[in-house]
């Protein structure tokens, strides 16, 4: 049964305040929840109160202090009713009994090598306790957690500590109390209960409250934490000083456990993550790994503004949380690294994960206006496109005009859970602008395709463009309305600098941004003194596909001189995408491959230019990757012709610059290790070119890389080496394989790099590996990350592979979400969307692809997660 945006009301009751009180036990957590409720004034008397629950087994129920008799409720697992509720504000108490132990799902609360601990968003809650378990019920927790002390000496909960001590008559055990003074929703809420050891900081916001930082972590991981901490800190101070936004408890704890689901969760005050991204040192942790530590501590941290004082309505309006907070921790890493480098990341990610998102049968609108599940929309769209979304609202409303908007929305809504169209309308109402028309970028979905054809006439030293926009029609959406798309542009002359121009007719510019808004548009700039070289879309400044046909010569000059870096790189993108594609058709007609020699110079320019910064030279000499082609091609793909063009081309660059990669090579770095951007630009810088060098036909090359491999004394070029090693089946590789995993062997983070680079090895051989590796000793299917960097990796980093012609990829991937689905569908669902672009395959595996598919779907018992993907995929 859909769940419709429509179909939104309020509750008829509120809950104020919540007393918890949690015994914890294993295989019997005994919880008991007193509950502050009152009656809407429009709720008439009498009216049923029907609180959630989730597989939950009830052991006492009174109001206001009394057992109530069974004639006055109905009880099942997943749902209390009580039939006639007091019309005055009553207590209610209920007892609960639940099995952390026996919790494969890890949502509600559950054991991860041993600490008690929670993941309530999205309906996670209701499995601890029956309740109003929705994002619009707004009540202040106090926290009562009792343990054995031997089992659990430390004891978290939301908010302020308050109390502590020892239980009595009960010797081994011991209790905390915690109070949360800010109403939050039950999503937020969280308690930690576990033999773990931490570090502290402490952090003095500008109005001059002191906070004490903990960063809790199994034992022996202390060391680990520095990186994390630092983030943290960096992340209060910029909140301060970018946004206005300053931190309102006296603790900020955050918990690293090694089994969740997603990333991490920003309960309030009490943070707990995915160790992934809190665990970090020079030998364990890659230089992408320190990123992406920094951004989600910033995401989570950003949250308790956007998110927690300011929260959702309901969950279609999760983008008001997630794009809004993904926005900020973009902006956050654009000021603590190399704003174009991250801005290039940004979109590699955006067009990797929520182009093919929204161009298959998993697409829906950034505010999707129905689900089944919803925990299946925590997606790139509602997080990444969402996240531009709020980027093109600055882009129209201007820096100013944007500061005050967020100014009006966290003075106007603390407090409240609020709706997509309150967030709007204060942008709105400080700008003076129309935004309606805007407000539809939430409400459809799929990627605007932008068509671009352009003249100059010399004797009117004139540019005509002719614009279009579509959005190619999706399930649910035959048809797309035109939106509005803020265009960055620049006019760039015969020196490479930007031209000027008289006047611009046909759209509305502002500044350097052309606003389209109509499906055609013609628009006329006058006073262009030569043929310019057309630089769209600068900055990535809309999430749409351009099209705008442009020569081999000029995306090469752009790539020298457009004084926009993000198209400066994606100039030398296109220019490489054009020339791969010549390559795959090649491929497919059994032709030789033959690479272009401008791609080939200008990535050799791109290599010898010591002007620019190695990190976005570093990610210039990068080529798309095999999915980004898949995604060019769009349909009838061979996922074999596009690994072979891609090869083609890699082996002819590297056999090319040999010499300048040599050069590359001998200029790395030594010395102390240094997590920061700038030494980790060089790092890449490097590595990219040993990347080349090793598809060359360099005689010495495998000998060079597997040295680099012996004399890494960090993870980031120990992962790099290894992976060209095994990737590219060099001598060496399993002498190489088998030194990093005993290296690693304690290590459960760096063995998932082990599983990860097996799986996506693009070799023949690669499925058997993998099918042993998921029989190993050190595999774990209950570990969501071991099962992310096996079975996840190789459905979603090995195209070629996946995608083998007899089918066997799919079947194998498809095996594993069976498994998965009866022990954590949350998990099973997530690996189960590796299949939404099955259609593009040519026939024979389209139809592999389909029996899959097929297959999960006739499957009894199926988890309402994996059905609601599964029956999306076959629409
Ligand atoms: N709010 C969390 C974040 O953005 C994600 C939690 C997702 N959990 C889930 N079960 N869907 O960091
Ligand atoms: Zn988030």
């Amino acid at each position: 049964p859909a769940i419709r945006l429509e179909d939104y009301s309020p509750a008829p009751y509120t809950i104020e305040a919540v007393a918890l009180d949690m015994q914890l036990a294993p295989k019997a957590t005994q919880v008991h929840a007193r509950l502050t409720i009152r009656r809407l004034t429009d709720t008439l008397p009498g009216t049923p109160l029907v609180l959630d629950g989730g597989g939950l087994e009830l052991t006492s129920l009174s109001v206001n202090g009394v057992a109530i008799p069974v004639e006055s409720y109905t009880v099942t697992p997943d749902k209390l009713e009580l039939l006639s509720p007091p019309s005055e504000p009553f207590e209610l108490e209920i007892g609960t009994r639940i099995d952390p132990d026996a919790n494969t799902q890890l949502e509600g609360l559950y054991r991860s090598s041993g600490t008690y601990c929670t993941q309530c968003e999205a309906e996670g809650f209701r499995r601890i306790t029956y309740f109003l378990d929705r994002p619009d019920v707004l009540a202040v927790y106090t926290t009562r957690i009792e343990a054995r002390k031997s089992e659990a000496p430390i004891l978290l909960g939301n908010g302020n500590p308050v109390e502590s001590g020892p239980v009595p008559d009960k010797p081994e055990r011991h209790f905390a109390i915690w109070h949360d003074p800010h109403p939050k929703p039950s999503y937020l809420f969280a308690m930690v209960a576990g033999d773990l050891a931490h570090v502290a900081d402490s952090f003095t916001t500008r109005s001059g409250r002191n906070v004490d930082l903990k960063i809790y972590v199994e034992h022996g991981r202390e060391d680990k934490c520095d990186w994390a901490m630092d983030s943290l800190k960096r992340s209060m101070r910029w909140d301060e000083e970018v946004f206005g936004c300053e931190y309102d408890l006296d603790v900020f704890n955050i918990v690293a456990v090694s089994d969740f689901n997603m990333g991490a969760m920003e309960n309030k005050g009490l943070n707990i993550f995915n160790d992934k991204y809190v665990l970090a040192d020079q030998d364990t942790a890659t230089d992408q790994d320190y990123a992406n530590i920094e951004a989600v501590i910033a995401h989570e941290y950003f949250h308790n503004w956007t998110g927690n004082r300011i929260t959702c309505r309901d969950w279609f309006q999760l983008c008001l949380k997630e794009g809004l907070t993904v926005f900020r921790d973009q902006e956050f890493s654009s000021d603590m690294r190399s704003r174009a480098v991250k801005r290039i990341s940004d979109v590699r990610l955006l067009k990797s994960h929520q182009f093919p998102e929204d161009a298959g049968p998993l697409a829906h609108p950034v505010r999707p206006r129905k689900y089944t599940e919803i925990n299946n929309f925590y997606t790139a769209t509602v997080y990444e496109k969402g996240a531009e979304v709020v980027r093109m609202l600055k882009t129209l409303v201007g820096a100013d005009g944007f500061k005050a908007g967020t100014d009006l929305y966290f003075q106007r809504h603390d407090g409240e859970a609020t709706t997509i169209e309150a967030f709007l309308a204060c942008f709105a109402e400080v700008s003076g602008q129309d935004l309606s028309h805007f407000a539809l970028w939430y409400e459809q979905a799929g990627t605007p395709l932008v068509e671009v054809e352009s003249s100059y006439d010399a004797t009117a030293q004139s540019l005509t463009l002719q614009i279009s926009q579509e959005i190619a029609p999706l399930p649910g959406q035959a048809d797309s309305k035109p939106a509005v798309i803020p265009i960055r542009f620049g006019l760039i002359g015969s020196d490479g600098a930007d031209m000027s121009f008289d006047k611009v007719e046909g759209a509305e510019v502002r500044q350097d941004c052309l606003i389209l808004s109509q499906r055609r548009q013609t628009v006329r700039f006058s006073g262009v003194s030569e043929r310019p070289a057309l630089s769209l879309l600068r900055g990535f400044s809309a999430p749409v596909k351009l099209h705008a046909p442009e020569k081999d010569q000029d995306l090469a000059f752009r790539a020298a001189h457009d004084s926009d870096p993000f198209n400066r790189w994606q100039a030398s993108q296109t220019l490489a995408t054009q020339s791969l594609l010549r390559l795959v058709r090649a491929a497919e007609a059994g032709e030789e491959l033959v690479a272009d020699s401008v791609v080939l110079d200008v990535f050799g320019s791109i290599l010898s230019d010591g002007s620019l910064d190695p990190a976005f030279r570093a990610l210039s000499l990068q080529l798309p990757g095999e999915a980004d082609l898949a995604r060019e091609i769009g349909k009838n793909v061979d996922p074999t012709a596009v690994l072979k063009a891609r090869d083609a081309l890699r082996a002819a660059l590297g056999s090319t610059h040999m010499d300048l990669l040599r050069a590359a090579l001998s200029q790395r770095e030594s010395g102390p290790f240094d997590p920061g951007a700038e030494a980790a630009g060089k790092r890449a810088l490097a590595n990219q070119a040993l990347a080349y060098f090793a598809a060359s036909d360099a005689s010495d090359a495998a000998l060079i890389v597997n040295d680099l491999f012996d004399r890494a004394d960090n993870m980031t070029d120990r992962l790099a080496a290894l992976t060209l090693l095994v990737h590219g089946d060099l001598p060496g590789a399993q002498a190489a394989l088998e030194a990093f995993r005993n290296r690693h062997e304690t290590s459960s983070l760096a063995l998932d790099k082990w599983f990860m680079v097996q799986a996506t090895a693009p070799l023949s051989s690669t499925l058997e590996t993998v099918r042993d590796l998921a029989g190993h000793r050190l595999f774990d299917e209950n570990n969501p990350n071991r099962v992310r960097s096996l079975v996840h990796a190789f459905a979603t980093g090995n195209p070629s592979q996946f995608g083998r012609p007899d089918g066997a990829g799919f079947s194998f991937v498809a095996d594993h979400v069976l498994a998965l689905d009866a022990r954590n569908p949350q998990v099973a669902a997530r690996l189960l969307t590796c299949f939404r672009s099955w259609r593009a395959y040519e026939a024979q595996r389209s139809s592999h692809a389909e029996a899959a598919l097929q297959r999960i779907s006739e499957a009894e018992n199926l988890s309402r997660d994996s059905r609601d993907i599964v029956d999306r995929c076959l629409q």
